[in-house]
């Protein structure tokens, strides 16, 4: 018998009937599954009575692979989420005293394409070198592949053999400089794989550009700012600020700088530095952190006589434009007579003893508000 890893032999005992060679079937007979599903299938012995033992391999004797089970009782073979290897054929072998008998079963697996772009990119190089791109996309059922420019959405002419399909030039031209996606479907999926090709440019020295050039946030967010280059050999990317130090919660990993809690001071321009051997270059970034206002009164307690003039101005930190509302607490309107500025100044040319009490300053601009309270007293 055979002990050998990945073969599972379990026995099942069932009543003795000497001299019968088991029958055996498989339920279902062919099984077709997505990656990442599971299927099972049932080996039933139809004749056996005797002491049989049933035996899951299989068909090209490969050892079964770690997420394929088999039932206590030896009879149920379960593909727990499928993957590509699992593809195959399988055989349940029943064996008893009077002989054995084998029956296959097919698993299909199905997936979504995978795409290998060689050379990876990006592929800087010279005007009229010749150019190739092969695109290698494996999937079940076989995917169907095809090239074409990025912006456009016409099929390229390319070189198909197997699983390959490439894109070639025999001698490049300035005007081919682009990116180019191959694409690969199939009936579970669609992926695609960019490479870009530079045309005459310096070979080897950097250009980096970042993924936005101005952006606006609001204090407090969290923020990342990304940074590419292309040369040979790969550069390196450092993150300044201009005439700063960047803020000191900031990290960098992969050209991509993280800033977390961000405030007003945070603002300015970002440089992403790219430098090999070749040479450096720069790519920039402009932030703006927005903040709600901040309001306050100015002076925040006045003392005056009736008859004296009041002049009280709310100030205001944050994002401009702000915009001033001054109320009278616990009143539905401003005295007679009292003046609010566009600026932020409540006004009174002459006070009245009945004008004494709190009056309240509202500063708005489009992320929030914020008030501050100014208390007149008047004493004759
Ligand atoms: C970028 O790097 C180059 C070379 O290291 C250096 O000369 C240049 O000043 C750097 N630019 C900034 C903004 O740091």
């Amino acid at each position: 018998m055979d002990l050998s890893p990945g073969v599972l032999i379990l026995c099942s005992l069932i009543c003795s009937v000497a001299g019968q060679v088991p029958a055996v079937s498989i339920e279902p007979r062919v099984a077709a599954v997505r990656q990442g599903e599971s299927v099972s299938f049932r080996c039933q012995v139809t004749n056996g009575g005797q002491r049989v033992q049933l035996e899951w391999r299989r068909a090209n004797n490969q050892p079964l692979l770690d997420n394929v089970k088999i039932g206590p009782d030896g009879s149920v073979l379960t593909v727990a989420n499928a993957q590509p290897g699992n593809q195959g054929q399988y055989r349940c072998t029943a064996v008893s005293s009077a002989g054995s008998n084998s029956a296959n079963v097919m698993l299909n697996v199905k997936y979504s394409p995978k795409i290998q772009l060689t050379p990876a990119g990006p592929l800087q190089v010279r005007v009229g070198d010749p150019v190739s791109v092969e695109c290698r996309a494996t999937g079940r059922p076989r995917p169907t592949v095809a090239w074409q420019r990025q912006g456009s959405t016409l099929q390229l002419v390319t070189e198909e053999t197997n699983d390959v399909n490439t894109l070639k030039w025999a001698a490049i031209r300035p005007e081919d400089s682009g990116v180019y996606i191959c694409q690969a479907g199939n009936n579970v999926g669609v992926s695609e794989a960019k490479v870009e090709i530079i045309v005459g440019r310096l070979l080897g020295a950097p250009v980096a550009s970042v993924n936005t050039a101005e952006m606006t946030v609001t204090e407090g967010q969290s923020v990342t700012m990304e940074c590419q280059a292309s040369g040979f050999p790969a550069p390196e990317i450092s993150w300044s600020k201009l005439r700063a130090p960047l803020p000191w919660k900031h990290s960098v990993a992969d050209g991509v700088l993280t800033l977390t809690d961000v405030g007003r001071q945070d603002s300015g321009q970002y440089i992403c530095n790219a430098t090999n051997i070749h040479g450096y270059s720069e790519a920039y970034t402009q932030m703006e952190v927005e903040t709600p206002p901040y309001a306050t009164c100015l002076p925040d307690q006045v003392r005056l006589r009736p008859g004296d003039a009041l002049v009280v101005q709310c100030l205001a930190h944050g994002s401009h434009p702000i915009s001033f509302t001054w109320t009278r607490v616990g009143r539905a309107s401003l005295p007679a007579g009292a003046e609010a500025t566009m600026e932020g100044k409540l006004l009174i040319a002459r006070v009245k003893q009945s004008d004494g009490g709190a009056y309240k300053c509202v500063a708005t601009n489009h992320i929030g508000s914020s008030e501050a309270l100014a208390k007149v007293i008047i004493k004759a």
